[in-house]
């Protein structure tokens, strides 16, 4: 009886260090990584939400907002993210993650949907400052280059 027990607890703790231990970073370190991937979110939503109002006309055109917005976007999804990813913080691992699993079981898959956006990105920011129309054009893009990394890696809002 008491071995059981023992072989459970060794397994339930054994699983949970398994990924702590590849990544060689305390449970307090992979939420760090966690927070700062979802704070690399933040700054997107924000960057892109500028870029959405004026597509929308809810905001006045503006060419040097808009660059200005689309520069951001393509300086932080060109940032070198692994650290963010750490193994060990996939949704159910770690509190907060609503990073599916599958991220860390199909890294080309990932590189491909991260590519797209830094390429959405860099079309926005060709288009951005040109005029309104051009800013309109390239929003279809960028907005479904993040649904599209959603739609496979990010658990569903609750
Ligand atoms: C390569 C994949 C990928 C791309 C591209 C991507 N996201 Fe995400 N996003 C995720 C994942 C995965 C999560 C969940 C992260 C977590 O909970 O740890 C997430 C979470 C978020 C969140 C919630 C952050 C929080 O505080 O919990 C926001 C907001 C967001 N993304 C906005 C965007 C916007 C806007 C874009 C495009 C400009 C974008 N994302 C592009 C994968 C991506």
């Amino acid at each position: 009886m008491k071995k059981t027990l023992a072989a459970a607890l060794m397994a339930t703790i054994g699983l949970a260090g398994v990924s702590v231990a590849e990544s060689h970073m305390s449970e307090d370190d992979l939420k760090k990584a966690v927070n700062a991937r979802q704070a690399t979110m933040q700054l997107y939503a924000f960057n892109l939400g500028i870029l959405g109002n004026m597509a929308k006309g809810t905001t006045d055109y503006d060419a040097d907002a808009a660059s200005a917005a689309a520069g951001n976007l393509v300086k932080l999804s060109t940032q070198n993210q692994m650290a963010y990813w750490a193994p060990g913080t996939a949704e159910g691992q770690i509190e907060g993650s609503k990073a599916l699993p599958a991220i860390w079981e199909d890294m080309a898959g990932v590189g491909a949907a991260a590519t797209a956006m830094t390429e959405a990105a860099m079309a926005m920011e060709a288009a951005a400052g040109t005029d309104l129309a051009s800013l309109q054009g390239a929003m279809g893009a960028l907005g479904g280059a993040c649904g599209g990394c959603h739609k496979s890696y990010r658990a569903s809002s609750n």
